[in-house]
């Protein structure tokens, strides 16, 4: 009897034992300043550096034997730029309150952990962050001095590789270059010229109007079906996104979070995504210097971070939203209507959004998984195919014709994406042969966009709601005269 009872409390004992050992397992010891690799920053999904993903100038993948190069045309990402005019409103004041918090949970609370402190060097930089008061709303969103020179640099790699293609002057007919209606893009066009030309030369360089609407660089954004899709992903709690966020993997990243900077609540979703949000962008406008907030994350919650925007964009503008594959059908179709032929222009180059580029790797059936990214996966999907890291600010995805010896299939394209090659399955070593990029992508290549953009829906869709307009304008009308 006494044995039957002992031993449950003996168990509840040990069990209270191990629950308090594993609440005091909480955290894992980091120091961001002290970490001279940073790997994390590999995985700031749309926010990641250029610089820190991008191949070293050593390689030599361009390079074909017995080949050469003779057309490129690419389709560029803005670079690094300032937030946006919701997040210009709103992170000052509440960076501000959890900065206060975590130094007053740390000095004046004493609330912080007992294992895996925030190191003192992180805690300084922490104490002397304060916002950049010069960004205001009147300057969200704008290309900042770090993405011009990610843009030009990336352009001076890319003449120095393909100086067969370029030449050394600007020639207007070789040349086609267009960008959306924004200051990023059209900035990011003005430092890829001047990489390509130089500060005087470049300011010859006429490019092509954007328009508005402009289905070729924006497709998403007269799509009804594709606003919808994001709508729903956006609201729906069953949406893969929001799923993630009621995971173990994401409530025990944010608790694990929450404690280490001392607090004794869970952190709001919010209030993580403010201070990982500042933390990406300040990492990319100074690639040096460490940012203070980045310290609040370790590399494996950084990865469950990287995941939950991958799942945003998966679903909405990648494989996980059926009609993705077919909405850059635009811009696919000008790629392949431009490599065609042997004339000029020789080098096209558009400036777009991390949108464009997401929809027009799903177009080439890039990184794709066999396994679609779910919120119940992220363990097995870590080596993944997929990632918005990929995506990075000043991401490119180019496709490079060359000229090759070879009797049976003399023409060759290789696809790069951030200057590394894509491997497709039917191509060998990233390299394909010009006849099956044809096969592959035919259905891009009869003026069939009327028909496969937005499923068709695109053109009657706009009709519809312009219908619906009138028939509003009509009905208010109408209410006027019977008042
Ligand atoms: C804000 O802009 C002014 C004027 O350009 C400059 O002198 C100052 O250093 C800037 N402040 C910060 C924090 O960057
Ligand atoms: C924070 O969230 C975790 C995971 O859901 C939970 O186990 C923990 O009890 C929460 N902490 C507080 C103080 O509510
Ligand atoms: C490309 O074409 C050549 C010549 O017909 C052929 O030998 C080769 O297998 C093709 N490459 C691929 C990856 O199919």
């Amino acid at each position: 009897m006494i044995l039957r009872i002992a031993f449950p409390t003996i168990a509840a004992l040990l069990c209270l034992v191990i629950r308090t050992v594993s609440a005091q397992s909480c955290c894992e010891s980091y120091c961001y300043n002290n970490d001279l690799e940073r790997k994390q920053v590999q995985h700031f999904a749309t926010k990641t550096a250029y610089e820190v993903i991008r191949v070293p100038d050593t390689d030599k993948q361009h390079i074909v034997p017995n080949c050469r190069p003779v057309k490129f045309w690419a389709l560029n990402r803005h670079g690094t730029r300032l937030p946006s005019k919701g997040d210009v409103l709103n992170w000052p004041k509440q960076l501000k309150l959890l900065q206060d918090a975590i130094l007053e949970n740390y000095f004046t609370r004493r609330t912080l952990p007992d294992n895996g402190r925030m190191c003192e060097e992180d805690l300084e930089l922490l104490r002397r962050w304060s916002w950049n008061p010069n960004i205001t709303e009147q300057y969200e969103s704008v290309l900042t001095t770090a993405g011009w020179d990610e843009v030009k640099y990336f352009a001076q790699r890319t003449k120095e590789r393909y100086w067969e293609i370029f030449g050394p002057t600007y020639e207007p007919s070789k040349y086609h270059f267009r960008y959306t209606k924004t200051q990023r893009t059209e900035a990011s066009f003005k430092a890829f010229v001047e990489g390509l030309f130089g500060t005087e030369e470049s300011k010859r360089v006429q490019p092509e109007p954007a328009t508005s609407p402009d289905r070729l660089l924006r497709p998403y954004d007269d799509c009804e079906d594709y606003q919808n899709n994001k709508a729903r992903e956006e609201r729906d709690e069953n949406g893969e996104a929001n799923k993630f966020l009621r995971t173990p993997v994401y409530t025990s990243a944010v608790w694990d979070i929450s404690q280490r900077l001392g607090f004794r609540h869970n952190l709001s979703s919010e209030q993580i995504d403010a201070m990982w949000g500042i933390c990406r962008f300040e990492q990319a406008w100074f690639l040096s210097r460490p940012s203070p907030f980045c310290a609040a994350f370790t590399e494996e919650q950084v990865r469950v971070l990287e995941y939950r925007e991958d799942l945003e964009y998966y679903y909405s503008n990648s494989y996980g939203y059926e009609h993705a594959p077919n909405l850059a059908c635009h811009v696919a179709a000008d790629m392949l209507k431009h490599l065609e032929p042997v004339g000029e222009p020789t080098v096209v180059s558009y400036f777009a959004h991390d949108a464009a580029i997401q929809l027009l790797l799903a177009a080439l059936g890039a990184k794709r998984d066999s396994v679609p990214l779910r919120a119940d996966n992220y363990a097995t999907m870590r080596n993944r195919q997929y990632t918005s890291s990929d995506v990075p600010f000043g991401s490119n995805i180019a496709a490079v014709k060359y000229q090759c010896t070879e009797p049976q299939e003399p023409v060759k394209v290789i696809f790069f994406l951030n200057e590394k090659p894509i491997m497709l399955d039917w191509c060998r070593v990233g390299l394909c042969n010009w006849s099956d990029v044809k096969r592959q992508y035919q259905r891009f290549r009869e003026g069939n966009c009327d028909q496969l953009y937005c499923h068709g829906s695109g053109a009657s869709g706009m009709r519809v709601s312009f219908a619906l307009l009138l028939l509003i304008s009509v009905q208010a009308v109408s209410w006027i005269l019977r008042l």
